[in-house]
């Protein structure tokens, strides 16, 4: 990304604050996992937005007060240490910071409080997202307490505290051409990862093995974490929707579903793809199967500028509850089931979702009450699906299917592009590609 584009969106985010108000952005901070080891550091979506510096405990302080030209960005970070850097790794250190990311001005993190007491001085508004950050909300309201506590001679806090993510979510909803090429990218890698899958999958090997191969394709890719913890559930796995034990025994018969999407530059991918571990789907997955496809293939057809995400839930709903009647797991009549939501049991979750930054994207889905309508650079999935829980109340040969078909499109002027569309999902092209292997396989 571009040193320019975390230019222009400070800019714009600078614009559409009120006049005389400050901004500050925490950075995130490392998560202990155990004694003395962390979780993986991942940086705050919104620092990483708006300038792309990729250290933890740093601060962005944005101001557009008259006195500054034009406008102020500060940069807060931990300064160079080399005795420090020999044992956590290096660090841009202020000064290298300051011309790496375009930043006017950038402070050892040890100078900050004293700093942001100056720089708090003199704005009418607080931009800020309180309730984000425990520890940057600590921070940030004892500094302005103490302004107003113990003032230094004549200095004023804001006296108006504004949430900035009702301004930067719409700014994040809404993608450039280049956050769509990275999207693109991601895309691109996750797709190679779950063909990589469906290829190594087979009776005997376990559910982390296929985490493991998905995982080795997005690292070999340049992707080096997934985006999201990733789900191999196989069997009734399938039909816990957040599941990621991931080590179970794949066995010929089940079916496995596969939700993984890698993580590029901070932009997420989000696929599931659900397959016959045998490489062939039986009669009854294969029937359930494409009643969740031709559920996807239509509400793709709504996604256009002026629609709405929820024109499509209905007319997947409607779809599925009609295909579960046909099969006869629902009983009744269509309007009726859709209206006392039987299907639920069966499909228990919303259709899609905002993708970006984060998996499950910044950006309200409705507007003063209204259901928001699609606009072109916004990206979402779309993942129907239908869990048939091992007990359920269904003919016996229902049970314990689960099967959810994700995509990732991306509205444009007339439509959509699906960014994901090169990942099989037809049963012929699943079926044919796994069975290749399986040719290949046998003659070697
Ligand atoms: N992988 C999370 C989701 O599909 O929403
Ligand atoms: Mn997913
Ligand atoms: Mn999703």
């Amino acid at each position: 990304m571009p040193n320019t584009q975390f230019y222009q969106r400070r800019e714009q985010l600078l614009q559409s604050m009120q006049a005389n108000s400050i901004c500050l952005i925490p950075a995130a901070d490392h998560v202990t996992r155990s004694r003395d080891t962390e979780y993986t550091f991942r940086q705050d979506s919104y620092f990483q937005y708006l300038c792309g510096f990729p250290e933890p405990q740093a601060w962005l302080v944005l101001s557009n007060h008259p006195n500054y030209k034009k406008s102020l960005s500060v940069l807060f970070c931990l300064d160079k240490d080399p005795l420090a850097e020999v044992w956590q790794g290096r660090r841009y250190g202020p000064k290298q910071a300051k011309r790496q990311f375009v930043i006017d001005m950038a402070f050892a993190l040890d100078e900050l409080e004293e700093k942001l007491l100056d720089l708090l001085d003199g704005h009418d508004n607080l931009y800020f997202a309180q309730g984000h950050n425990d520890e940057a909300d600590e921070m940030v309201f004892s500094l302005m307490q103490s302004l107003r506590e113990a003032p230094k001679q004549s200095m004023l806090p804001p006296n108006t505290l504004i949430d900035v993510r009702t301004i930067l979510d719409e700014m994040r909803l809404i993608k450039s051409p280049a956050e769509l090429d990275i999207m693109r990218q991601a895309a691109a890698i996750s797709i190679d990862a779950h063909k990589r899958a469906m290829l190594f999958a087979e009776d005997g090997k376990n559910e982390y093995h296929l985490e493991a191969e998905i995982h080795h394709e997005f690292a070999m890719q340049g992707a080096k974490n997934p985006a999201y913890g990733t789900i191999v559930g196989s069997g009734d796995n399938a039909c816990i929707l957040h599941y990621t034990e991931n080590n179970q025994v794949l066995k010929n018969g089940d079916l496995v579903l596969i939700d993984a999407g890698c993580e590029l530059q901070g932009y997420a991918a989000d696929i599931t793809r659900t397959f016959p571990v045998s490489g062939k789907f039986t009669q009854a997955q294969a029937q359930l199967y494409q009643l969740v496809l031709d559920a996807q293939l239509a509400s793709f057809e709504l996604i256009k500028p002026g629609n709405t995400l929820k024109q499509a839930t209905d007319l997947a709903v409607r779809i599925i509850t009609q295909g579960l009647l046909d099969l006869a797991i629902l009983q009744g009549e269509l309007d009726d089931n859709i209206r006392r939501q039987t299907y639920r049991q069966f499909f228990m979750h919303g259709l899609g979702h905002w993708l970006g930054l984060d998996v499950h994207d910044v950006g309200i889905y409705k507007i003063d009450g209204q259901e928001r309508p699609l606009q072109p650079g916004m990206v979402l999935t779309i993942e129907p699906g239908i869990y048939i829980a091992p007990d359920a109340t269904v003919a016996e040969k229902w049970q314990g299917i689960g099967i959810r078909i994700e995509d990732n499109l991306h509205v444009t002027e007339t439509g959509y592009e699906n960014l994901t569309q090169a990942c099989p999902k037809t049963i012929a092209e699943i079926e044919d590609l796994m069975q290749s292997t399986n040719q290949t396989n046998c003659e070697s």
